[in-house]
């Protein structure tokens, strides 16, 4: 594990963004995995920007996002697909037929969770996946006590993370309790990986997953089994290392 520790936020958001940018220049066609959340807002914003200077093209670029709530229509304020149209997609040049979000609204989650897989597949595989971090050691929407061997799955939420996220809807009774995910192997099978993470509160995630041992307590120390994982972490969620 690579780890970059920045003053801030703003500085952990535009290593991302370079770190991305050098994979779209060296490969104009890679296939990236995005995430959701506070955390990539930043990271997002720069690469628009950069986009917009023209430096970078995602003309042939090919996107998978980590997760989507299960049941949330695409065009609900809250859908990880309005998120990602909004703060991303919209705002660069990548073709609608290249982007991937799992769909929440599906019939059949068996069929949905193996197209997806599928879909990866026929890519060739990610280059690159952004992650984010819950408080409580998930990467995706893999919950501790995770099966290290899933693909991509339905999950139930924790409680800490129906909590956590309860802070964008207007009642903790609306947070979709279940989502569809990208799993542990899913993710390890990306041929790099970059996590961020900034604030206090994600201090002792980072510690666990750096430091602790690999456990399905906290599902982000398998990244520890990874060979090519560069975390950039603010100096808040880095002060118990
Ligand atoms: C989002 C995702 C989650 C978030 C995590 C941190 O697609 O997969 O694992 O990265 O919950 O969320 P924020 O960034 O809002 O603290």
């Amino acid at each position: 594990m690579k780890i970059i520790i920045v003053n801030d936020y703003e500085e952990m958001s535009k290593k991302a963004a370079n770190i991305i940018s050098s994979q779209i220049i060296l490969n104009s066609s890679s296939v990236l995995g995005f995430a959701t959340g506070d955390t990539p807002l930043g990271t997002y914003k720069k690469l628009v920007n950069t986009y917009n200077e023209g430096d970078i093209d995602f003309a042939e670029i090919k996107t998978f996002n980590l997760d989507e709530y299960y049941h949330l229509p695409k065009d609900n304020t809250q859908s990880y697909n309005f998120y990602m149209t909004e703060n991303l997609f919209k705002q660069v040049n990548v073709k609608p037929q290249n982007i991937h979000i799992p769909n929440g609204m599906c019939e059949s989650i068996e069929e949905e969770c193996l197209n997806y897989e599928n879909a990866i597949e026929q890519a060739d595989g990610i280059n690159l996946q952004l992650l984010g971090i819950g408080t409580n050691g998930h990467i995706g929407f893999n919950e501790p006590d995770v099966k290290f061997e899933a693909t991509t799955h339905l999950v139930h939420l924790d409680e800490e993370t129906i909590h956590a996220n309860s802070r964008f809807f207007d009642s903790i009774e609306e947070v979709p309790t279940k989502a569809i995910s990208m799993g542990i192997k899913t993710i390890m099978q990306a041929k790099k990986i970059v996590l961020l993470a900034s604030g206090i509160e994600k201090s002792e995630a980072i510690y666990n997953t750096v430091r602790g041992h690999i456990t399905p307590e906290v599902p982000a120390s398998v990244l520890q089994l990874h060979p090519d994982v560069t975390i950039i972490v603010d100096n808040n969620a880095a002060s118990r290392l």
